[in-house]
C-alpha cells in the first residue's frame, strides 16, 4: 500500500467565487482529517478551497457541474492560455450577455474555461445558477476588478497537476475509493431555520432523497473500513440522517445569499473515524 502525506505546498486559493464554499472553515476541516491516506476523494468540489487547502498528493475530484470541471481541465493543463484569452474579454454588459448566451456549448475548451471564470467574475454576486434547461441565467454584476491573479492561476495548476477528475453524480465519482483511501463529502446544505440553502448550481437540485441517499453511501463506505468527513447543515434532519457517528458543530458567515446579505449558519461536521 502507498501511503502519501498531505502536504502544504505554497498555497493556491480558488480561482472562482462559489456558493457554499468553505474558505472560513477551511483550517477547522482540514485539522479534522486523517493525517494519512492514499487518494483523497473530494466529490462535491465546487470552489475548491479545501483540496486547495490541503493539497494532496494524489487526488480525485469531482462535482455534477460539467463545465466547473472543464475548466479545472483546462487550467491545469494550460492555465496560461485560459489567462490570455481572459485578459481579451471586455466587461461591459453587452459583452457579459454575448457570452452568457454562448454558454458551454461547442466552443474550444480553453475559450470555455475562460469564459466560465469571466461570467463568475462579472455576474451578480458571483453566484453559479442555471435554469432547467442547464443555462446559466445570472445578471451583469458591473463589478470593476480583475479577472484572475496570475500567481493563483499558477498555483493552482500546479496543485491540479496529479489530480483526476471526472463529472457527474457523487457515486460514480467515488466508485473507485479503497479502504486506505479518504473521501471529503461537501454536499448541498440541507435546509435550516427555513431557509434553502442556495441550490441551483445544476438543473437537478439536491433535494432531501438525495441527503438519504448520500447517508446510505457513507454507511456502506463505513462498513468497508473507508473513512470519509462530511460536512452539513446543523439541523435534527442531518443529526438523524447521521445517527452513531462522530459529530461537532462549528459556526460559519456566508456571503451568498439572494434573501439576505449575511446570516450565521451553524455547520457540522461529521466522520467515520
Ligand atoms: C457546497 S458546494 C461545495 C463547495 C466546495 N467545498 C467549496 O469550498 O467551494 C456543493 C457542490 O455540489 C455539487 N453537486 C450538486 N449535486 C451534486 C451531485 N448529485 N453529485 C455531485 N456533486 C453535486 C454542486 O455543483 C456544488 O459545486
Amino acid at each position: 500500500m502507498s501511503i502519501i502525506f498531505a502536504m502544504k505546498t505554497k498555497e493556491a486559493k480558488p480561482f472562482v467565487k462559489w456558493a457554499g464554499g468553505k474558505q472560513a472553515l477551511v483550517a477547522d476541516i482540514v485539522a479534522a482529517m486523517p493525517e494519512r491516506f492514499s487518494v483523497y476523494f473530494e466529490p462535491f468540489v465546487g470552489g475548491g478551497s479545501v483540496f486547495l487547502r490541503l493539497s494532496p498528493g494524489r487526488a480525485k475530484l469531482s462535482d455534477a457541474n460539467e463545465w466547473l470541471i472543464q475548466t479545472y481541465q483546462a487550467i491545469r493543463d494550460d492555465w496560461r492560455r485560459v489567462a490570455g484569452l481572459l485578459d481579451s474579454l471586455p466587461n461591459t454588459k453587452a459583452d457579459y450577455l454575448a457570452i452568457r448566451r454562448i454558454g458551454s456549448s461547442s466552443i474550444d475548451r480553453f475559450q470555455r474555461a475562460a469564459h466560465f471564470v469571466y461570467l463568475n467574475k462579472t455576474c451578480f454576486r458571483g453566484l453559479y445558477r442555471v435554469n432547467r434547461k442547464n443555462e446559466f441565467n445570472v445578471p451583469y454584476g458591473a463589478y470593476d476588478r480583475r479577472y484572475y491573479d496570475p500567481e493563483n492561476l499558477e498555483a493552482v495548476a500546479s496543485a491540479l497537476e496529479d489530480v483526476k477528475f471526472t463529472s457527474g453524480d457523487f457515486e460514480c465519482a467515488i466508485a473507485s475509493v479503497t479502504a486506505d483511501d479518504f473521501v471529503y463529502f461537501d454536499p448541498p446544505y440541507y435546509k435550516q431555520g427555513g431557509f434553502a440553502d442556495f441550490n441551483r448550481y445544476t438543473p437537478s437540485q439536491f433535494r432531501e432523497g438525495d441527503h438519504f441517499r448520500l447517508a446510505a453511501v457513507c454507511r456502506e463506505l463505513d462498513a468497508r473500513g473507508v473513512r470519509w468527513l462530511l460536512s452539513n447543515s446543523d439541523t435534527p434532519f442531518v443529526r438523524e440522517l447521521f445517527d452513531g457517528f462522530e459529530m461537532n458543530a462549528i459556526s460559519a458567515r456566508r456571503d451568498i445569499n439572494l434573501k439576505s446579505t449575511k446570516r450565521s449558519i451553524n455547520e457540522l461536521l461529521i466522520c467515520n473515524y
